[in-house]
């Protein structure tokens, strides 16, 4: 199975909200999501499409989420063409980031709860952060379920550590939730972290596909 990293647009967000309903126990409206979507200075939402078959090349100068050059290695082997429609290929996770000053805030992802556990939101993950660079964020952040120890789990092995608490910050049911910090990511310790996280999971999800196609997606070039 192939697993790729588009962009959100305002076409998927029926099929964003039925992962969401799946996962969190309350929803963004469509007109939430369309105002986020459309902040695109400081927000950007991605989702990861499915294919049996290998997804269209990506053109080189597409999209912008690529460009940041020490990280592309891995994400550009999942990224299809932007020219050719891809609504065709299931929606099975989302993400998004935004950013307040200096910091990357991981607002939400989730992936269907019938392909967890298949590196799909580490990729997610590896998308946002990259995104996260796009905007020139120093760390990245989020806020957690204290209940959610793999979604913690996840964010512990990309770096992120706990950095306090918000106090009945859930309104379903009064739950904490955990803040959580990462160094800054422009270090090359982060980034040698997080190249070798990539590789990781570059092969775990490359033995995925070689199960169904063994000739298909050569290894990329690693390089910082
Ligand atoms: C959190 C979530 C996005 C992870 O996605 P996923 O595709 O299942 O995760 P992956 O297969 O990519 O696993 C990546 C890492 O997550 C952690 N993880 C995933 N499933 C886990 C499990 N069942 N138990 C413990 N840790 C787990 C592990 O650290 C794993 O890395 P490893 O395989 O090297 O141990 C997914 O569980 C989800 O959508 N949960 C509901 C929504 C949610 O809680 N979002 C987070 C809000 S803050």
């Amino acid at each position: 199975m192939y697993y790729f990293i588009e962009p959100m647009t305002e076409d998927d967000i029926a099929e964003v909200q039925e992962i969401e309903a799946q996962s969190f126990p309350s929803t963004w409206s469509a007109t939430t999501y369309k105002r986020e979507l459309r902040n695109t200075a400081t927000n950007r939402y991605l989702v990861v499409r499915m294919s049996s078959t290998p997804p269209p090349p990506h053109p080189e100068n597409t999209p912008n989420l690529r460009r940041h050059g020490i990280l592309n290695h891995i994400m550009s082997a999942f990224f299809p063409s932007t020219h050719e429609t891809t609504q065709q290929y299931p929606i099975i996770g989302y993400g998004g980031v935004w950013l307040t000053v200096d910091d990357a805030h991981i607002t939400t992802i989730a992936v269907d709860p019938r392909y967890r556990g298949s590196g799909v939101g580490e990729l997610l993950l590896n998308g946002l952060i990259d995104a996260a660079y796009d905007l020139e964020a120093k760390m990245l952040t989020l806020e957690v379920r204290v209940s959610n120890t793999v979604a913690q789990r996840l964010y512990v092995k990309y770096g992120f550590l706990p950095g306090g608490t918000r106090r009945r910050y859930y309104t379903d049911n009064g739950e904490d939730a955990l803040i959580m910090w990462t160094e800054r990511i422009d270090t090359p310790e982060y980034q040698a972290l997080l190249s070798e996280l990539r590789r990781q999971l570059y092969t775990r999800l490359q033995q995925q596909v070689t199960h169904t196609n063994p000739k298909i997606m050569p290894a990329p070039e690693f390089h910082e």
